[in-house]
C-alpha cells in the first residue's frame, strides 16, 4: 500500500527531473517510498513538500538525500561463482583483443571495480582494459577512487575472492592502516569514474563486456526496458553483459537478440 498521496510524490519527482534531470518516479515505487518514509523521519522533515524545497534550494543536500534513498551494499567479488566464470571464461575469451572495454554501471563504492582489476592482474590482461565506473551518487564515487574499506569487510572479501578461484590472498592488493583497508591505487590506472545517471539514457561508448548488478532491482519495467536498450547500443556484438542474480532479461523486448550464456549467473552475449 502506498504510504505517500500521488499529488506530494509527483510535485518531488516533477521538481527533481527539472532541477537535476533525474526521473525518480521510474524506480521501483515500494522500496522508494519507504526509504522516502525513513528519510523523512529521520531527518525531521514534516512533509515531502518541505523536504523538495530543501532539494531544490541544495545541492548537496540533494547528493546526501540520493546516497540515503539508494541501496549502496556492495562486496568484492560479491556471488562468487558468477566471478568464477568471469575469470575462467568470460576474460580468457577475449584475451586476443588489442583492447578489453569493461563498463561497470552503478559501481558504488568501488569494490566489483577493484574486483574485476585484480582478475585482469592475475590473468596478465591488465594493459588492455580501459574501464569506465559510473554510479548516480558523486559521494560513492568519490570512495571508490579512495579505495579505502572497512577492515571488517575483510573476511567476507577474502572468502569471496577465495571462492571466486582466487590465487593468493587479498592481502596482497591492500595495506592496512588503522581499522581501515587501503587498496593498492595502481589497480584504478586503467579506471575512469563518472557521474552518470542510467535514467537518462546517455551513452558512451561501445564495451566488450558491461556489469550492472543489483541495480535495475530498483527500477521498474519501464526504466528496466530503457537501460537495457541503452546497454544494447552500447555493446559490441558477441560481447557481455552481467546483471545480479535476482535480476532478469526476461522482460526486455529485444531479449532475443542476446543468447544465455549462463542463465544462473545472469550473464548474457548479444548475438546480433
Ligand atoms: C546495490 S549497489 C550495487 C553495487 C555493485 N554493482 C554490486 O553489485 O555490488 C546499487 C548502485 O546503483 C546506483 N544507482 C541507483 N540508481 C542509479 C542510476 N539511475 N544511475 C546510475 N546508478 C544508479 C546506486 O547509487 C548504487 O551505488
Amino acid at each position: 500500500m502506498t504510504k505517500f498521496d500521488t499529488e506530494s510524490l509527483e510535485f518531488l519527482f516533477n521538481k527533481v527531473l527539472t532541477k537535476y534531470n533525474t526521473d525518480l518516479s521510474l524506480y521501483a515505487m515500494a522500496s522508494l517510498e519507504r526509504r522516502l518514509d525513513r528519510f523523512l523521519s529521520l531527518y525531521h522533515f514534516d512533509s515531502i513538500y518541505h523536504l523538495t524545497d530543501k532539494l531544490i534550494q541544495d545541492n548537496q543536500y540533494y547528493d546526501f538525500f540520493i546516497k540515503e534513498i539508494t541501496v549502496n551494499t556492495t562486496e568484492m567479488f560479491r556471488d562468487p561463482t558468477c566471478w568464477k566464470i568471469i575469470r575462467d571464461e568470460i576474460l580468457p575469451s577475449l584475451k586476443e583483443l588489442p583492447t578489453i572495454r569493461i563498463w561497470h554501471a552503478g559501481c558504488s563504492s568501488g569494490e566489483e571495480v577493484f574486483s574485476m582489476a585484480i582478475l585482469l592482474k592475475e590473468l596478465g590482461l591488465f594493459d588492455k582494459a580501459k574501464t569506465i565506473a559510473s554510479d548516480l551518487n558523486k559521494e560513492v564515487i568519490e570512495n571508490a577512487k579512495q579505495g579505502i574499506y572497512s577492515l571488517k569487510s575483510v573476511p567476507i572479501n577474502e572468502e569471496n575472492y577465495i571462492k571466486s578461484g582466487g590465487l593468493f590472498s587479498l592481502n596482497k592488493y591492500y595495506t592496512v592502516k588503522d581499522n581501515t583497508i587501503q587498496m593498492d591505487s595502481h589497480l584504478l590506472e586503467n579506471v575512469k569514474f563518472m557521474r552518470h545517471d542510467l535514467s537518462t539514457g546517455i551513452p558512451f561508448s561501445k564495451f566488450d563486456i558491461i556489469l550492472c548488478r543489483n541495480v535495475m532491482i530498483y527500477f521498474n519495467k519501464t526504466l528496466q526496458e530503457n537501460v537495457f536498450q541503452l546497454f544494447q547500443k552500447s555493446l559490441f556484438k558477441n560481447s557481455f553483459i552481467i546483471i545480479g542474480k535476482k535480476e532478469s532479461m526476461a522482460y526486455y523486448t529485444n531479449a532475443r537478440e542476446f543468447s544465455e550464456y549462463n542463465e544462473a549467473e545472469k550473464i548474457y552475449k548479444l548475438i546480433s
